[in-house]
């Protein structure tokens, strides 16, 4: 019965009035929970229960029985299967081999929200048999552990980011009071903003647990990721804990240069393995906190507690030094300005979305720029709302950067110069401004290229624009090697 209760809730996903028709795949209507939020829609489609394939119900039975079998085919012992609150775990200290956790990420998705969906059909379906799963009419929300307040203000006031610390750090501790002392935990974890991470690696420090390895694992599919649109995150990190015991106080200035030689080694296997944008300065994140987490605290000269925030400014310098030297193969990093800087590391990171300013003003901290002070003065960076964007060529008016030195406001010229074919405007900038003799500038453009995606306005017109550029740089060679012509008398 729970199973062909399962199905019901697939037909309900299929039958909602949040379904539309689906334009492109084979399938005709694209279920609810598309992506884990009750999107706003225009008009909906409706699904035939009884239809034999896709949305209807002999589809939901034989799916269910998929799903049965491969769950089934791990192990002849059937599990035990018990809910509680991660925070207050029912069992002995000591109990466990090994725990491995998915806790909720921040405020990614409003889990029990959302699942209210399904509770009202199982609870009508199957709640005589789990009466005491089914007892209250919507799912309880009160000891979920996320930050809601960003959700809905009124209904969470106190589930903010200090709820989110504390019960994450509760759930932390019964990880480690109920782990055998040589046992193993695994927490997963992805979040793309400094405060998500901020809270999780507080929690963690101050849980007991002990953080000996954190890898990014692919986990999401590549249709979930709307890259363009919101940088969104590939990977999550596994984090490896232990209940080990922690070194005691560690000095800030020694524990920094521990960070520094450790974080360059795993910078250069995860850049070897192809992790990039987002999930590089995450995977950062979670190599840093393998150093930090071995002290009882770390403690500067005078005496005062390092907690997250800062590490997380350090990572963020070290990675972007390193991705820096990365993307513009080596050598040229040292030549660039640091709203130069910022700007690839931008497009690396976030390709062409805007980003909320918070995350944005992380990346510009690590560059050494006060983005506050920027986005009045610098023409690329502009703030819409709560969120920072960087323009492109294709957004800027010739006019606006022509006093600009700033290579990004020079290379912005030259492009729509090339766009427009005016030659001898672009050949007179590259001149003037002494960028056109640059290898640091032509990296910084191919760079720029070879980060964005295919159908980028930006990566067109750089393409063009280096596609000749060996003519340009002989122009520029030749014309300046020749005697100026003198004035006639
Ligand atoms: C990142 S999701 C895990 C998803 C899961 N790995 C999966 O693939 O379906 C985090 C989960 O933690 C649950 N959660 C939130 N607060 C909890 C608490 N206090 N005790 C137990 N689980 C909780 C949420 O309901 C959500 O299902």
């Amino acid at each position: 019965m729970s199973y062909l209760a399962l199905g019901l809730d697939r037909l309900a996903d299929f039958g909602s009035s949040l379904c539309v028709l689906n334009p492109t795949g084979g399938r005709g209507v694209v279920h609810t929970f598309g992506r884990q939020a009750l999107p706003m829609v225009w008009d909906y489609a409706e699904s035939n229960p009884f239809l034999k394939k896709g949305a209807g119900w002999p589809t939901a039975c034989e799916k269910n029985e998929k799903w049965i079998n491969h769950a089934s085919s791990f192990s002849e012992v059937p599990p035990t299967i018990t809910q509680s609150s991660a925070s207050s775990l029912p069992y002995s200290d000591n109990f466990f081999e090994a725990v491995f956790t998915d806790p909720p990420y921040y405020n990614n998705v409003p889990y029990a929200d959302l699942s209210d969906f399904f509770y009202v059909w199982l609870k009508r379906t199957v709640g005589n048999l789990y009466p005491e799963l089914f007892s209250t009419p919507l799912t309880p929300k009160t000891n979920e552990v996320a930050e809601m307040a960003g959700w809905d203000k009124e209904r969470y006031s106190y589930k903010d980011k200090t709820f989110f610390e504390n019960n994450l750090k509760k759930s932390f501790q019964e990880i480690h009071r109920v782990l055998k002392p040589d046992g193993i935990a695994v927490i997963v974890y992805a979040h793309k903003s400094t405060e998500g991470w901020e809270t999780m690696i507080n929690s963690l420090l101050d849980s007991g647990l002990i953080m000996t390895g954190a890898w990014p694992l692919s986990t999401e599919m590549a249709g979930r990721l709307r890259a363009n649109e919101s940088a969104a995150l590939a990977s999550s990190i596994y984090i490896v804990a232990r209940k080990m015991k922690r070194l005691p106080t560690g000095f800030y200035n020694a524990v920094g240069e521990e960070l520094k030689q450790h974080l360059n080694k795993k910078l250069e296997r995860l850049w070897s393995e192809g992790i990039g944008g987002a999930d590089f300065f995450i995977a950062a994140i979670g190599s840093a906190i393998e150093v930090f987490g071995k002290y009882e605290k770390v403690i500067n000269f005078e005496g005062a507690i390092v907690r997250a925030d800062r590490l997380l400014e350090d990572v963020g310098k070290i990675a972007t030094d390193y991705a820096v030297r990365k993307i513009l193969h080596n050598g040229f990093s040292g030549e660039i300005s640091d709203l130069t800087r910022f700007y690839v590391l931008y497009r690396w990171d976030y390709g062409e979305a805007k980003v909320q300013f918070d995350e944005a003003n992380r990346l510009a901290r690590s560059c050494r720029i006060e983005l506050a002070r920027e986005w009045n003065r610098s023409g690329f960076i502009k703030k819409e709302k709560e969120f920072i964007r960087l323009l492109g060529p294709q957004d800027r008016k010739s006019e606006d950067i022509k006093d600009s030195s700033e290579l990004i406001d020079v290379l912005h010229r030259v492009l729509l110069c090339w766009e427009k074919s005016k030659r001898d405007e672009m050949l007179e900038l590259l001149k003037e401004s002494g960028f056109g003799k640059s290898e640091a500038f032509y990296r910084v453009a191919q760079a720029i290229s070879e980060i964005l995606p295919n159908e980028s306005k930006e990566k067109k017109l750089l393409d063009g624009f280096l596609a000749g550029r060996e003519r340009l740089r002989e122009e520029i060679t030749k014309e300046s090697s020749m005697p100026k012509q003198k004035k006639l008398l």
